[in-house]
């Protein structure tokens, strides 16, 4: 969607990965504050996203909705001034249904004006939009219809689209907003991963800047994965150009989780203005090349291991659209060191069970 924001796809925080419903605004302004002193913020990570449970079972008397008394008691726009003040943004979440998928607070469907119109009072620069316990109608009619409520909210709200079952999203979805989700929940495990970076690359030709597609936020720093695994999941998201949005307890986060959340030079990839997903180009026995194009003639080229064992992956010239002849310079992103200058043919490398090898080539 042309509205201005998600130039290069969102970073910043959401809730639900870690906290669930278990969320408060104290939480979220500490999380603020831990984004400002960890160097999150500056590398990138600038929405504060509130997900699900975050208002009261009912609206007011007016039809509003307002925040939960018992653990949102300064309201949302104190909260979006906290977070604006630190320069930040602030997300929010609602549903095209009658409640959000929680059922702990009312969803959208037929307020679609109303709350646009709150949310752009109180400050909110994102909305992340569910499909739980609607209508029956089809989603593309209730997301537009929200999609051209927020655009005449007056206020730019980048609009996320968490719908993925009904319809193929990618299909349409771009017309009304600037993501959305290319498969169900992800989880805090290998399998989740690997089959939602299957999913979410299959509908790689409808990203482009302003709409990209959603593989869910991230579980890096969560527990469930070893370091290895959550250094491919974060490659893997980044070079697919995903919204990067953290989803753990970044107020407690541990130097190793800081080390790949912080990768700046994936950052940067994921980030680069050209904004075209990378893919999968080949995949035998659980090795896999994804690769992808950068701005200034550059490419980003991932060698991924996903079987149990050591091995050695290899790409060739010609299978990342590179004349057998033409040299580059190629740089290991995870080094941060220059793997040769002028190599010709062919690169291998020996990967790690589970981890895998990011590499930008410039031709010379
Ligand atoms: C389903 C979404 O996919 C999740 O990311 C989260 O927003 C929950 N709903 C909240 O109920």
């Amino acid at each position: 969607l042309a509205n201005g924001v998600a130039r290069t796809p969102p970073m910043g925080w959401n809730s639900w990965n870690h906290f669930f419903c278990n969320i408060d605004e104290r939480t979220v302004k500490a999380t603020a504050d831990a984004l400002v002193s960890t160097g999150l913020a500056a590398l990138g990570y600038k929405y504060v996203n509130i997900d699900d449970c975050w208002a009261e079972r009912d609206r007011d008397w007016k039809g509003n909705l307002r925040a939960k008394s018992s653990t949102f008691p300064s309201g949302i726009k104190a909260l979006a001034d906290y977070v604006h003040a630190r320069g930040l943004k602030l997300g929010i979440y609602s549903d095209s249904g009658y409640t959000t998928c929680s059922k702990t607070m009312p969803g959208s469907l037929g307020h679609e004006d109303q709350d646009a119109r709150t949310f752009a009072e109180w400050g909110v620069d994102y909305l992340k939009y569910d499909n739980c316990y609607h209508d029956g109608s089809k989603p593309q009619q209730r997301y537009s219809r929200m999609s051209s409520a927020l655009l005449k909210a007056g206020r730019p709200i980048l609009y996320s689209i968490c719908e993925w079952g009904e319809e193929d999203p990618a299909r349409w979805a771009g017309r009304f907003g600037n993501a959305w989700r290319t498969t169900g929940d992800i989880k805090d495990n290998w399998d989740s991963i690997t089959l939602i970076a299957d999913s979410n690359n299959v509908w790689g030709r409808f990203a482009g800047p302003g709409r990209w597609n959603d593989p869910d936020m991230l579980e890096v720093g969560n527990g469930g994965m070893s370091l290895e695994e959550y250094q491919s999941h974060f490659s893997i998201w980044a070079v697919m150009k995903a919204p990067l949005l953290i989803g753990c307890d970044i107020r407690a986060v541990r130097r190793e989780t800081l080390h790949i959340l912080g990768n700046k030079e994936l950052i940067e990839i994921n980030q680069d203005p050209l904004g075209v997903q990378a893919r999968k180009i080949r995949s035998r026995s659980g090795l896999e090349v994804w690769a992808g194009p950068l701005s200034k003639k550059r490419l980003v080229v991932v060698l991924w291991n996903r079987s149990g064992s050591s091995a050695p992956i290899s790409v060739g010239w010609r299978e990342i659209g590179l004349s057998p002849f033409s040299k580059v310079i190629v740089r290991d992103v995870w080094t941060h060191s220059f793997v040769s200058k002028g190599t010709r043919f062919r690169l291998t490398a020996h990967v790690a069970p589970h981890a895998c090898k990011v590499y930008v080539f410039t031709p010379l």
